[in-house]
């Protein structure tokens, strides 16, 4: 089985991206870790605690980063995921529980050294817990098996951004941890907004899934706004599926095109948390890619096989 940390911050998608890995027989989740980005901290954790209880995924979760590396903590967006990160459904009020003791840049050391050379980090939320366990472990770069991100934008179809014209939300929300975790030592492999973006549950997708049993019923109850929020937005019909391509990635790769070269991240000026790729074997004079280890970015997709997977899983 493929061990896999989930690193997320629920957040509408990242719910339904729990709810495809739980359906996954050749993924064994060893920790859910929790970050800011789509709420606080606190928010963030207890809508893991929830969706890990409520669908009985037999998971630690470890609470994680309450703020970025080095820029100021931005607000969490209200109108993208709700007040309570889950749609302000009302799914998650008065629900009170405890994450398991640690914090989840130690635990996610401490898995990855008790496993070494098969775990994969999955992370669809500000980078902060990877960049702050290479920080206390340097050596755990070697011993993981893959590193897959929801996030960065790399101009599939012209598209860069989403938390500004230049940044995607993820890696925007904390570029210098991103920048950390794109230069490591370790492999990486991206899933970007601008391949996401394409990865589109249709409204008529949603309610067959909402039909078919309690989690497409979940899922449709706190993606109202949600969905609403990409037709008007995104112009489509019904929404984005950013971190369920992720999680699709590990089980069915080769839905994606990917393309290889080292990643940097703005992490200053108007285009903060823009992430740029130097496509190997293109020659440039001296830049600040040079020397940085090459990691692979999903170029382009079967977004169509992607959603696929995603109702058969729900
Ligand atoms: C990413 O940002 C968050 O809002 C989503 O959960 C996803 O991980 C998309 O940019
Ligand atoms: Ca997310």
């Amino acid at each position: 089985k493929n061990l896999v940390i989930f690193d997320t911050d629920p957040g509408i998608d990242d719910a339904m991206a729990l709810l495809f890995l739980k359906a996954q027989p050749s993924i064994k989740l060893a920790a859910v870790t929790t970050v800011f980005g789509n709420a606080e901290i606190d928010v963030t954790t207890r809508n893991a605690l929830y969706l890990t209880q409520r669908f009985r995924i037999d998971v630690p979760v470890y609470a994680g980063a309450s703020r970025p590396l080095t820029i100021a903590r931005r607000s969490a967006p209200a109108f993208i995921h709700g007040e309570d990160g889950l749609g302000d459904a009302h799914v998650v009020d008065g629900f009170i529980a405890e994450p398991a003791g640690g914090h989840a840049a130690d635990r996610m050391v401490e898995i990855v050294r008790a496993n070494p050379g098969k775990v994969t980090i999955l992370a669809v939320a500000p980078l902060t817990n990877l960049a702050l366990a290479l920080q206390r472990d340097p050596g755990i770069a070697t011993l993981v098996k893959d590193v897959v991100i929801m996030g960065g934008a790399f101009g599939w179809g012209g598209r860069r951004g989403n938390a500004t014209p230049a940044a995607e939300a993820n890696v925007h929300n904390d570029p210098h941890a991103a920048d950390m975790v794109f230069t490591a030592a370790w492999p990486v492999t991206a899933i970007g907004l601008d391949v996401t973006s394409h990865c589109v549950a249709s409204h008529a997708d949603a309610a067959e899934l909402a039909e078919s049993g309690e989690a497409g019923r979940f899922l449709w109850d706190i993606s109202r706004g949600y969905e609403a929020l990409y037709q008007r937005r995104n112009q489509v019909d019904g929404c984005c599926l950013h971190d369920v391509a992720a999680a699709a990635y590990l089980v069915a790769p080769e839905l994606f095109t990917l393309r290889s070269g080292p990643v940097r991240v703005v992490t200053e000026g108007i285009a903060i948390g823009q992430t740029i790729q130097k496509p190997d074997g293109h020659s440039f004079g001296p830049n600040a890619w040079d020397g940085h280890p090459s990691k692979l970015v999903a170029a382009e997709a079967d977004c169509a096989g992607v959603v696929e997977s995603y109702k058969a899983a729900i």
